[in-house]
């Protein structure tokens, strides 16, 4: 592939009318002309392309290296672009975008077969989503288009929180960055599917189950999720994710276990990082310490994840050990993301 040069456009993202600014309506041209643009959401930065163009969907696919039967997640910034491409929204599915759209909730839907079709890798379902972010809505509006997004990585790799990541994995793959600073929630959407009554969590992520509880009844979670034997309902969650360099394990245990899972590698002569929490960071000793945020508020754990797995690539370690969090609220979907990263590496006390 040629070598494109990658423009970053800084965008202030409260001014008014953005969707009329230059650098948006710049991204608007590249994508109505088939180019892919990362782009901020409230959740991580995403690489999107127009969802009807096979070609720019092809784009999408060879910048990240992403395997073609892994489907993207299309972006709208109002409901009334649905009708066109799905065949139909239940009860539940309804509720649920009342309740959480904008935000970061992807509804997986039956497609009308108008969206390219490497966009749903051939199922006959559609993830749709309504980002909550100020640039994504007003770079969807501009376009005019609806946008298949998935995060602006290279595949396998952490997703991107901030430009500066989208540049790491991505410079010279593709044209355009809009960079409107770091992503808030950290985490990427939660993915569920509305059918026979109930709510299946497909992906857990910035919508935690508790939170969908109080609006459907019947919220279950994917047993794919946990079981390593059984065939996720999302093709994306079979794969190894959101991996450092370094091999990640997890330290099921008290502080003291944690401490003797350090020593032993020490004693193997191997150089060690942690991820830890604020409130853990002076109880334990390693080569490198990256702090994920405080324990009591794991959104802030949730925001700082992804950054944290990136800063151990430029660290020179063998091995990185990470405190586990409880799964519930957000931590599940903080758990998910660190079990994939370590590939289900774990030590239990
Ligand atoms: O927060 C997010 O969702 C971010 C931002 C950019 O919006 N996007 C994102 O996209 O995380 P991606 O492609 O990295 O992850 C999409 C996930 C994958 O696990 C994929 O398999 C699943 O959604 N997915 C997409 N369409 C699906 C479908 N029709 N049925 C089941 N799972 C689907
Ligand atoms: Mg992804």
């Amino acid at each position: 592939m040629n070598e494109k040069h990658t423009e970053v456009l800084i965008v202030d993202k409260v001014v008014e009318n953005l969707h009329k600014s230059m650098e948006i309506q710049a991204a608007a041209e590249q994508l109505k002309s088939g180019e892919v643009v990362a782009f901020p959401t409230e959740t991580v930065y995403g690489l999107g392309g127009n969802a009807f163009s096979d070609e720019a969907i092809e784009r999408i696919f060879q910048a990240k290296g992403r395997p073609s039967d892994n489907p993207l997640i299309v972006h709208i910034a109002d409901k009334s672009q649905l009708s066109e491409y799905v065949t139909s929204v239940p009860a539940d599915a309804e509720k649920l975008m009342e309740a959480f759209w904008p935000g970061p909730l992807t509804i997986v839907l039956e497609h009308s077969g108008k969206l390219s079709g490497r966009v749903t890798a051939g199922l006959t379902t559609v993830g749709v989503r309504m980002p909550d972010h100020p640039v994504a809505l007003s770079v969807i509006k501009a376009s005019g288009l609806p946008l298949a997004a998935p995060s602006a990585n290279t595949s396998g790799r952490p997703s991107p929180t901030s430009a500066g990541h989208v540049l790491e994995d991505l410079k010279g793959k593709i044209s355009m960055i809009i960079d409107g600073g770091p992503t808030g929630v950290g985490v990427e959407s939660t993915v569920v599917e509305c059918t026979g009554g109930k709510t299946i969590i497909l992906r857990p992520g910035g919508i935690t189950k508790e939170a969908l509880a109080q609006v459907v009844d019947k919220v279950e979670t994917d047993p794919a999720l946990t079981e390593k034997n059984t065939a996720p309902r999302s093709p994306g969650m079979k794969y190894t994710h959101y991996a450092p360099s370094a091999p990640l394990v997890l330290v099921d245990g008290d502080i003291e276990f944690f401490n003797s899972q350090i020593q032993e590698a020490e004693a193997q002569g191997r150089r060690i990082g942690i991820l830890i929490t604020e409130e853990l960071q002076h109880r334990v000793k390693a080569h490198e310490q990256v702090i994920l945020g405080s324990g009591n508020d794991l959104s802030t754990v949730a925001r700082s994840l992804y950054d944290s797995l990136r800063t151990f690539d430029k660290k020179n370690v063998d091995i990185i050990f990470s405190v586990v969090f409880p799964e519930t609220e957000i931590g599940s979907a903080i758990m998910n993301r660190l079990r994939k990263a370590a590939g289900g590496a774990i030590r239990k006390q």
